[in-house]
């Protein structure tokens, strides 16, 4: 099922994740998820009390059904929103499941198989910055939780904007700023003291990554930049909605 075999790299070391950049940056998160692959899912469901589940069904609602259609899924890691997508493709749909990291992807290839999907989802190794797909090739294209890791995200926006149809979609779930004052405190408490601590006990990581994570999400830009971004890589109407507050967003950009 995995159609590339080259293993992630390791990444120099001194500095936190976040203030690295290029190749050095990409390096080190590949290393970091690498490193927790195994116990992603699990993690996911306790640092989000299970709400992760939700988010993604969300995310999937706003993909069009298309019976017989194609789409991606960029940084598709352990293949939720894949497995999702194609309940919006059906049978005769395709769907690629996408991601620069080996690790991660096998934990989804295997779960692609445990439902008996192979023929539908196809797992592929590969950079959200230089997609190998031609023009006009996906109905829709979905990202959970990838975007905020991409160190050219203009650059991966261009490509998205490039391999969709005309009229189709890209939906994108992202950690974002949530809306009220109280609960950007009580979230920043959490995610800086509570997360990393559980993320490191449960991963049994002694890479950065739960350090990493707040981080990446408090550098990230907010809904209205994201937004902005997207227009910027030519798509013709953006719209997103926040969910939980604010701490996630999901934006829809057509092209
Ligand atoms: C936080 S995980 C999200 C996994 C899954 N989409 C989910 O929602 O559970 C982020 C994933 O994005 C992948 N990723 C990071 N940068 C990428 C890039 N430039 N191109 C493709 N995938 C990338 C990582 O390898 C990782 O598997």
């Amino acid at each position: 099922m995995l159609q590339s075999v080259e293993k992630t790299v390791g990444a120099p070391e001194g500095k936190t994740v976040s203030q690295w950049s290029g190749a050095p940056r990409e390096q080190a998160v590949q290393r970091m998820f690498s490193a927790i692959a195994p116990s992603y899912d699990l993690n996911n469901s306790l640092l989000s009390f299970g709400l992760h589940h939700r988010w993604k069904r969300l995310t999937a609602s706003y993909v069009p059904e298309v019976s017989g259609g194609r789409a991606l899924d960029i940084g598709a890691g352990t293949g939720d929103l894949a497995i999702l997508l194609d309940q919006r493709m059906g049978a005769q749909g395709q769907v690629t499941a996408m991601d620069l990291n080996f690790e991660m992807l096998k934990v989804g290839a295997q779960k692609i198989a445990a439902r008996g999907l192979n023929a539908r989802i196809q797992c592929l190794r590969g950079n959200a910055e230089s997609l190998v797909f031609p023009n006009d090739s996906f109905e829709a294209v979905t990202a959970g939780f990838c975007i905020r890791n991409v160190g050219n995200r203009p650059k991966a926006f261009t490509e998205i904007y490039r391999v969709l149809k005309p009229g189709g979609r890209f939906v994108c779930l992202e950690f974002s700023r949530p809306v009220s004052a109280l609960l950007r405190k009580a979230y920043d408490w959490y995610s800086f003291h509570m997360l990393p601590k559980i993320g490191q006990w449960v991963a049994k990581d002694h890479t950065d990554v739960y350090n990493y994570l707040p981080e990446s999400i408090r550098t990230f830009p907010d809904q209205e930049r994201l937004a902005a971004m997207l227009q910027q890589a030519g798509f013709s109407h953006v719209d997103y909605h926040n969910l939980s507050g604010g701490i996630v967003a999901i934006h829809i950009a057509v092209k």
